[in-house]
């Protein structure tokens, strides 16, 4: 069992919110304070990406595991001082929070790694979002602190694709794209990544939210964060400087108007291309790809639709699996899949987007770590 014993924030006006939803559980003014309360075993940190070093390194020093939300950091060094802090202290770090711990996701990686349809060849992913338009604060429209999509969108892509190909990847070659002046980060990359062994992945996001990618699948229309309407009225405020983006970030957070449910109650709903995008994995035999509640399977027998909203989560499951891969790893002593070093290996290859389109490169990647042979050994997929 996983209990919520206490949280943190630097505003009053969040941590009352938060005192309102959980009544009962503790609350702390500083991140070190709750890091001092002998109740709390691990720390889940979704603090700004500057502070994510920072924090993991004193939950750590306070010998408490860590949950640490991507990008893990914001520069390799940070990564590295990070892992050698969970290693000192002999605590757990958990590098999480990106859609490579989804139920389609793990789904695809079973059926890879089972060979049944050869080896993989190819990956192909697309991401059309309007993750540009969503509020933010200043630091978030700061590259040097972690701002952009390369950083915050990067991980989700590089993340699941190093799932699906192994994990080792040789090189990436890219270019970003920076074209709304009133966001000064860049809301768009295009990325070539090879794997050690040669296998390919394509990979691009774009945020700026004229054409998203839930209109990709015919069921995908109403599964948008941002209606039309609201995409060109944002769009507007931005442009003539009306646009409250403290009100509006404060309205994303917990208790405010237009925040978003982290662990779904619904039993069934549907997947549309979102942050992640559209995905298609090739191989020898046949392609795999996400359909409305799992996996659709093409290969030599015709079209399956794996589901896989089944026993072991509800919807694509990501926060439930990450909880669970550091309960798992803490209490029943299993492997953690997406270690520091795991999480290192990402930002590298995320940091090396931007790295590449600065010097129109291709990037050599030195700290790539592979998929243990035991990733997700339990994890059932439905037969088809
Ligand atoms: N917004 C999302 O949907 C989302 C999704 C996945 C990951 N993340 C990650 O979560 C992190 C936060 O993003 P967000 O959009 O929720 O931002 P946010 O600004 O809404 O949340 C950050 C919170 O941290 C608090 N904070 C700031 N400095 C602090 C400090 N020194 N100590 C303790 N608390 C402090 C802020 O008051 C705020 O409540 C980022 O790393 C982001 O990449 C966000």
């Amino acid at each position: 069992m996983v209990e919520l014993v206490a949280g943190a924030d630097i505003v009053p006006a969040t941590l009352e919110r938060f005192a309102q939803r959980y009544p009962g559980v503790k609350t702390y003014a500083s991140a070190e304070a709750l890091c001092n309360d002998p109740d709390i075993e691990a720390v889940w940190i979704s603090s700004p990406n500057r502070f994510h070093a920072e924090h993991a390194i004193l939950a750590a020093s306070y010998e408490k595991h860590v949950v640490v939300e991507k990008p893990m950091a914001i520069n390799l060094e940070q990564a590295a001082a990070m892992v050698e802090a969970a290693d000192k202290h002999g605590v757990k770090l958990l590098a999480g929070h990106t859609m490579s711990f989804s139920t389609p996701i793990r789904t695809m990686h079973r059926i890879i790694r089972s060979g049944r349809l050869g080896r993989l060849c190819a990956l192909n992913v697309w991401a059309f979002t309007d993750w540009m338009l969503r509020p933010r604060t200043a630091d978030e429209l700061d590259i040097t602190q972690g701002g952009g999509i390369p950083y915050r969108q990067g991980p989700h892509q590089v993340d699941t694709i190093r799932l699906l190909g192994g994990g080792m990847l040789r090189s990436v070659r890219a270019q970003t794209g920076q074209w709304l002046p009133e966001r000064p980060i860049p809301g768009f990359y295009s990325a070539f990544l090879e794997f050690e062994n040669g296998t390919p992945a394509l990979v691009m996001h774009n945020g700026y939210g004229y054409f998203l990618g839930a209109e990709m699948v015919p069921w995908g229309e109403d599964k948008k964060r941002y209606t039309l309407d609201e995409r060109i009225s944002v769009r507007r405020a931005l442009r003539d400087g009306t646009r409250n983006e403290t009100d509006d970030k404060q309205a994303l957070r917990i208790g405010g108007s237009q925040e978003m449910e982290v662990f779904s109650r619904s039993e069934r709903k549907a997947w549309a291309p979102h942050d992640l995008g559209f995905l298609v994995a090739s191989c020898e035999r046949g392609d795999l790809r996400q359909s409305a509640f799992g996996v659709y399977v093409h290969d030599d027998h015709g079209k399956h639709d794996i589901d896989t909203t089944g026993s072991q989560t509800t919807g694509v499951g990501q926060r439930r699996a990450e909880l669970q891969e550091l309960y798992d790893a803490v209490v029943l002593g299993k492997p953690l899949w997406h270690d520091g070093r795991w999480g290192m290996a990402t930002l590298e290859a995320c940091l090396a987007i931007m790295a590449s389109a600065r010097g129109r490169e291709e990037i050599k990647l030195q700290h790539q770590v592979p998929v243990r042979e035991d990733y997700d050994i339990d994890f059932e997929v439905p037969d088809f």
